[in-house]
């Protein structure tokens, strides 16, 4: 047991993976050489990205979701990417997003995360390909105090397409519930609010300001030892409004496998491809769990409820 492990807390539910688990999650993680053989309704591929683009079909997916390592010196999994200067991680970026683009069906749609270092780059980038029909602005919880700066508190996801006139996109799906602060009544009743016992209600049109998604942390069956996890309730709105049920989802930097677990949750396919084995068996873990156990949270009854709403949620 690693000293990380050892002082844990009880409450802490952060997903371990024992030593007589692995062979059967190692079972659930395909090599490259499966990858040569085609692409699987659900895969995850624990290999290097660049090895894995030329065997994956073009035109293949609905839906791209890019969650690559951002323009900051970080270690995954023992291995380091190193900040460099904005030409030259442009550079690391075309690397590979003209071959990811490939993969995308014409009436696809793309979603890449940054933090404010890296998104012009990433809009630079993307603009080459696709258009661009927005940048979604995440309000994180968490973030690093700077004594000499502000703390950043927000992450950008763009948004693009192959084809303005024809991408699929599903507002009903991804709407969210929020407290009615001013109830407006007409007539005496409600207008567009509801009266529940756990209180008043609203269901509003999603902008593209989130601030009902806090990043996974230790009290939350999802969270990971991933330095940089994605929330499950993040990913369950990009799969939600672009994507339909059955339809294919590509993941080149899959981390703990955030994107296969809220596909599967939602009943899409998936391909994901992660260099690291250990991020990949925590992947095949969370996706054990996925098949039996389908809850997002923060996401109930085909609504985005708002942060820390989960008393109101069990009231229901
Ligand atoms: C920002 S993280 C993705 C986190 C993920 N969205 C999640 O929710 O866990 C980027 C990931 O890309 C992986 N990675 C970096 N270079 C790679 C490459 N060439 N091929 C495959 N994976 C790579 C890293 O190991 C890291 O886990």
């Amino acid at each position: 047991m690693s000293a990380k492990e050892k002082n844990r807390a009880p409450r802490n539910r952060t997903l371990r993976v024992s030593e007589e688990e692995i062979p059967s999650l190692e079972a659930m993680i395909s090599s490259i050489d499966e990858l040569k053989k085609g692409v699987k309704e659900r895969m995850i591929v624990n290999a290097d990205l660049f090895q894995c683009l030329d065997l994956i079909p073009d035109e293949s997916f609905d839906l791209i979701i890019i969650d690559p390592p951002y323009n900051l010196s970080k270690t995954f999994s023992g291995l380091r990417f190193s900040a460099m200067d904005s030409v030259a991680y442009e550079t690391y970026l075309r690397s590979w997003f003209g071959k990811v683009c490939d993969k995308l069906s014409p009436s696809g749609s793309l979603y890449m995360c940054g933090d404010w270092q890296c998104s012009s780059s990433m809009q630079r980038v993307i603009e080459e390909r696709l258009i661009v029909l927005n940048r979604i602005t995440w309000q994180r919880e968490k973030g690093r105090g700077a004594a000499h700066n502000w703390k950043n508190g927000m992450e950008d996801i763009w948004f693009a397409v192959k084809n303005v006139k024809d991408y699929y996109f599903d507002v009903n799906s991804v709407k969210v519930k929020r407290k009615v602060r001013a109830p407006y009544r007409e007539g005496g009743s409600p207008k567009d609010w509801e009266q529940t016992s756990s209180g008043n209600f609203r269901i509003t049109y999603p902008s593209n300001f989130w601030d009902d998604i806090s990043i996974p942390f230790w009290s939350m069956p999802e969270n990971t030892d991933h330095p940089t996890q994605k929330p499950e309730k993040l990913y369950a709105k990009l799969i939600l409004a672009s994507s339909k049920q059955g339809d294919r989802i590509f993941d080149p930097f899959m981390g703990s496998g955030t994107s296969a677990v809220v596909a599967e949750k939602l009943g899409r396919r998936f391909l994901g491809v992660e260099i690291s084995k250990e991020y990949c068996l925590w992947a095949a873990k969370r996706l054990n769990t996925a098949l039996s156990d389908k809850t997002i949270q923060g996401y109930v009854d085909g609504v985005f409820w708002e942060r820390n709403s989960l008393l109101e949620q069990k009231k229901r």
